[in-house]
């Protein structure tokens, strides 16, 4: 089982992959064509050929026509910027010129064509310097918003490192939690974004535990109903922390402030009941629950998995959302789990090195 679960694609790959594949999937094949030069080019000029014929075929009375050429040079200019723009605005300027030439008295015929083609180029050629300033901002703050999204991972990064420090025993259960929840939110369907916040949140989902004194936290024996009471706060502690970094973790926050609260209502910090619990945490409780229960613990061995999941069973619909339960099981059955029991403390994979799916997206289109 260790060899197939190396062999899967780190949660960074399943989130690239998800989100590139969604970000072509919603390029339709009109979309695509619509992005090759030849096409764009053949439009442009059959564009111009078209408002010079209906130029010609409508008489002198609709001369407001020749303004049908500014819209041939402004998509020229959007597409091709300054380059585009001018040449454009230079064709439209000859393909109108049989209509201006005899449209105007004869003194001013080609005057009168050559300040209209001028026109025609100039405003391509603005257009197209507009067109060109607002790429080239738009590509620093999609800089500046890839930089951003990194901090925030980074920042999260940081933070699992810091409860690893702390309790040494979460480093490879955090790891094993998100890994394993990410193969449950992927069988259900989540969308790509619920993914990665899926994956963090299982990082995560135990760091309010960095406020929890180090006596109880690590403490061999059973806990005193106080010292119970204080292991309680983490979910609330972990939530906040992550709200105060920053509200944009809203969602994790949420994730991880669920991660105790049980299908009948009987868990903490809020007492939910069935599906008011976020997603999120209803996936969580059980991955979470299955790899404690299957990892060597100081005061006690790993339970045998067939034991972990009758006890899993047992619970569904009590503890666990019975759905959850059943995805968790089917994969475990089908090796796509990570135990530490059957394939070691780590699943060898990272964190995402972005924290927001959509704005990866945005840069990869
Ligand atoms: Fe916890």
């Amino acid at each position: 089982m260790l060899t197939e679960c190396r062999a899967h694609r780190s949660p960074r790959e399943i989130v690239l992959r998800v989100l590139l594949r969604t970000a072509h999937s919603r390029r339709s094949p009109g979309h695509l064509m619509l992005k090759s030069p030849a096409t764009r080019i053949g439009l442009l000029v059959a564009a111009v050929a078209a408002c010079a014929l209906l130029l010609q075929v409508s008489g002198p009375a609709n001369f407001v026509l020749v303004y049908n050429f500014y819209f041939v040079i402004l998509l020229a200019a959007y597409w091709y910027s300054v380059r585009g723009g001018a040449l454009v605005g230079a064709l439209a300027g000859v393909a109108a010129s049989p209509y201006l030439i005899t449209s105007t008295p004869s003194e001013y015929g080609a005057g009168a064509w050559l300040v209209r083609m001028g026109y025609f180029v100039a405003i391509g050629l603005v257009s197209g310097l507009m067109r060109r300033k607002l790429a080239r901002r738009r590509m620093k703050l999609e800089a500046n918003v890839t930089n951003l999204s990194r901090t925030y991972a980074r920042t999260l990064e940081a933070l699992t490192r810091l409860l690893e420090s702390h309790d040494e025993e979460t480093s490879g259960h955090c790891e094993r939690v998100a890994y394993n929840a990410l193969r449950v939110g992927e069988r259900m369907r989540l969308p790509p974004r619920d993914l990665e916040t899926l994956y963090w949140a299982g990082y995560l989902h135990d760091v309010g535990k960095l406020a929890t004194p180090a006596k109880i936290l690590l403490k061999a024996g059973p806990l005193t109903p106080e010292e119970y009471e204080v292991i309680k706060q983490h979910a609330a502690v972990g939530a906040d922390t992550l709200m105060n970094i920053n509200p944009e973790f809203y969602v994790i926050a949420e994730a991880i402030r669920s991660h105790h609260e049980r299908w009948d209502g009987r868990g903490y910090p809020r007492n939910l009941v069935g599906r008011q619990i976020p997603i999120f945490g209803r996936i969580l409780a059980v991955v979470d629950a299955f790899e404690a229960m299957t990892s060597d613990r100081p005061y006690r061995a790993a339970m045998p998995i067939r034991e972990a999941s009758d006890i899993l069973m047992g619970a569904a619909g009590f503890q666990f959302d019975p759905d959850v339960v059943e995805v968790h099981l089917r994969l475990l059955g089908e090796g796509r789990l990570h135990t530490q029991r059957e394939n070691g403390e780590h699943t060898g994979m990272g964190l995402p090195e972005f924290f927001n799916p959509e704005l990866l997206e945005r840069v990869a289109s």
